[in-house]
């Protein structure tokens, strides 16, 4: 059992739980930490970038230099303020989606999240004595998810620079495995989404956030009429954001993104079978209640006819598609 971490001592920037996924790039040694980098068994030293662990490799293409580019001047989805890990959580429990992702994940799990941004989730998803690691093509994202960590004093949540397509991650590591809003901005979802399930465990759990090709038409239709009426003809600008500068990264990762994909359902679901995963869950539910969840997130659920789910996916127009249009398939991978 790791050691307790005593007032006054550097919180370590892995926990040892997370540092032991870690895979030297170009060899696949595992890695030690040491000041101001990691170093592979092999002996290759692998240094931070501006504080930050940084594991992406250098073959980069247009696409994803474009994309980069944008989140750097727009870290998303940004602190508002200095948003303390306090009220992070209260923000988290008082979210339905949140709140019943951490109860469906348990204790003392082993969690991933690819494209975590800001760092948001995975802070508030090492609750539960669960060890989380963030990973992200974005240093300034990136930088403040770590400063939050390292203000808040925050042990076991940690955070690596690494592209979703070159994880330098071990396979089959994690108990459960997130990507929320994050394959749609990459060149290809579908492998992108067969190279995040390579590191969950064999019955282990698989969670993607993708734009809905039905709810995002609405999107596209605000970003034809954005310059007549301003920001507030977001919902989200209007009835949830505080901060200014939050509201502007939001507004120009929805209306102004360099690239994006827009998914189905039936999609996410031969994405599974592709990869061995077994449906369990959607977010919002494709059969039943659209509103708040009452069952397990992760409990096994009717993933209804091509023709329900057709049904399902016109009414998101009226849901989620006044805000990000964003909707989350849940599966098992198969032992
Ligand atoms: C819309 S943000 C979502 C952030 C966070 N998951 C959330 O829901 O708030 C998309 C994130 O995906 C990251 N991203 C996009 N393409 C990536 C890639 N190829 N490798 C790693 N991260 C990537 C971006 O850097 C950005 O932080």
């Amino acid at each position: 059992m790791a050691a307790p971490i005593r007032r006054g001592e550097p919180v370590p920037l892995f926990s040892d739980r997370v540092l032991a996924t870690l895979v030297a790039p170009d060899d696949g040694s595992a890695l030690a930490l040491e000041p101001g980098a990691l170093r592979s068994v092999s002996g290759r030293r692998y240094p931070h970038v501006e504080g930050v662990p940084s594991l992406l490799r250098g073959e980069a293409d247009a696409l994803r230099e474009r994309v980069r580019a944008f989140y750097e001047e727009n870290p998303f989805p940004s602190y508002e303020g200095l948003e303390e890990f306090g009220e992070l959580v209260n923000k988290g429990q008082r979210n339905p989606f949140t709140r019943d992702l951490l109860a469906a994940i348990g204790y003392n799990r082993l969690i991933l999240e690819v494209g975590c941004g800001t760092g948001q989730l995975t802070h508030f998803l090492q609750l539960n004595n669960n060890h989380v690691l963030g990973v992200d093509m974005t240093l300034n994202s990136l930088k403040l998810a770590l400063e939050h960590k390292l203000r808040n004093r925050l042990a076991r949540s940690s955070f690596a620079q690494m592209d979703v397509f070159d994880l330098a991650l071990r396979d089959d590591a994690f108990d459960v495995v997130i990507s929320h809003g994050v394959l749609h901005h990459t060149r290809d979802a579908r492998q992108a989404f067969s190279c995040i399930v390579r590191k969950v465990k064999p019955g282990g759990i698989v969670m993607v956030g993708l734009y809905s090709s039905y709810a995002r038409i609405l999107t596209w239709l605000r970003s034809k009429l954005l310059w007549l009426t301003g920001n507030r003809i977001d919902y989200v600008v209007r009835n949830q954001i505080r901060d200014a500068r939050k509201a502007q990264v939001w507004i120009r990762d929805q209306y102004e993104n360099p690239h994006e994909t827009w998914h189905s359902i039936g999609e996410v679901l031969g994405w599974f079978e592709e990869n061995g995963v077994e449906y369990l869950n959607c977010f919002p539910r494709i059969l039943g209640s659209s509103g708040e969840l009452t069952a397990d997130l992760f409990g096994a659920s009717d993933p209804g006819s091509r023709y329900q789910r057709v049904v399902t996916q016109l009414s998101w127009l009226g849901t989620i598609g006044r805000e990000g249009s964003l909707f989350d398939v849940i599966g098992r991978r198969r032992a």
